[in-house]
């Protein structure tokens, strides 16, 4: 019996002079929870992009089991097991949960059943099942996207960053279900995250992108431990604000030598010295690193005197 992994190959795509892929190789094994971590631009999506054909790249393969993906038309891509998440969902909430399953054609009463049993994962979708997805908050869209992805019951689940820009509480949620899904089902993860340290607590094995190629690759275990890959990605992603993960956030609280006051955009906020740290956060979303939220005014943080701009 062969059985479905992800193995893609030396995969290229350019697009006019930026070279977005520059000879790609991964692989996922059936069941495995696997981390693609990297900076803005490191060819995260377009990699996903060229796994669900989205794009055709210029060259290289894309296998999943024994089937040769860039053969398969975009549409059908899902039929052969391979979910992703969007990002920008259309159409009630409801409507979404049922285009996932679409591919799983007249199983009816599975479809309900799978409904129902999101609806418990995430009450929250089922209070909102009339409303449009594009009304919903950052936190009950990405809930949707994932239960949508899921309503497929792919053998693999590409999450594309659904971490981002949620309070860490809604992500821990997520990332639970996650977990569990591979658990119970053995669903295949492929898990983009800037949010290094959240991929890395999550897969058993991460690929860390950088400029279109594989800059590392191992057991998420040692990738923390590597020197070189601290120093390549989790210290920059700790040091870029947007992008803060709250274990980033209480890392650059620990090994900085942290002053308060904290200004925020210099001048029209300043936390009280005595104030425990707080920061942080940024539009649309707020970090909170100790039980007390802070708003800013600006884009500019300060941390341990250092400015950081957006
Ligand atoms: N359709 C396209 N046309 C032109 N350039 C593109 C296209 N898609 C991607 N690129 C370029 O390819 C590079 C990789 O982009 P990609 O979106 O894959 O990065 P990413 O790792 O997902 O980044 P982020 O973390 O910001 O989402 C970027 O330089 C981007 O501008
Ligand atoms: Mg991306």
């Amino acid at each position: 019996m062969s059985v479905a992994a992800l193995d893609v190959r030396d995969v290229r795509i350019r697009f006019g002079g930026v070279t977005a892929l520059d000879g790609i190789s991964l692989t996922v094994a059936p069941g495995e929870i696997c981390g693609l971590i990297g900076p803005n631009g490191a060819g995260k999506t377009t990699l996903f992009n060229c796994i669900t054909r989205i794009y055709r790249p210029d060259s290289g393969t894309v296998r999943f089991g024994a089937r040769d993906l860039l053969a398969v038309p975009r549409h059908r891509i899902v039929r052969h097991g391979i979910a992703r998440t969007f990002q920008n969902l259309a159409l009630f909430v409801h409507e979404n949960l049922r285009v996932g399953a679409a591919v799983r054609g007249k199983d009816r009463d599975g479809i309900a059943a799978d409904i129902e049993y999101w609806y418990e994962v995430f009450p929250v979708l089922r209070a909102r099942a009339k409303q449009i997805a594009g009304t919903l908050s950052g936190g009950e869209q990405q809930m949707l996207a994932v239960a949508r992805a899921l309503m497929s019951r792919p053998k693999l689940l590409l999450c594309d960053e659904i971490s981002l820009g949620l309070a860490p509480k809604i992500v821990a949620e997520l990332f639970a279900v996650l977990r569990r899904i591979n658990d119970e089902d053995g669903t295949a993860l492929l898990l983009v995250e800037q949010n290094a340290e959240l991929a890395l607590d999550l897969a058993g094995r991460a690929y860390l992108l950088e400029v279109g190629r594989v800059a590392g690759q191992g057991p998420a275990a040692e990738f923390r431990d590597n020197d070189a890959v601290r120093r390549a990605y989790l210290e920059k992603a700790a040091a870029s604000p947007s992008k803060l993960s709250h274990a980033g956030i209480m890392e650059a609280a620990r090994t900085q030598e942290y002053r308060p006051p904290m200004f925020i955009d210099g001048i029209k906020w300043r936390m009280a010295p005595s104030a425990p740290l707080g920061i942080l956060a940024f539009r649309p979303f707020q970090w909170d690193a100790t039980g007390v939220a802070f708003k800013p005014f600006g884009d500019v943080i300060d941390i341990s005197g250092k400015y950081i701009t957006k």
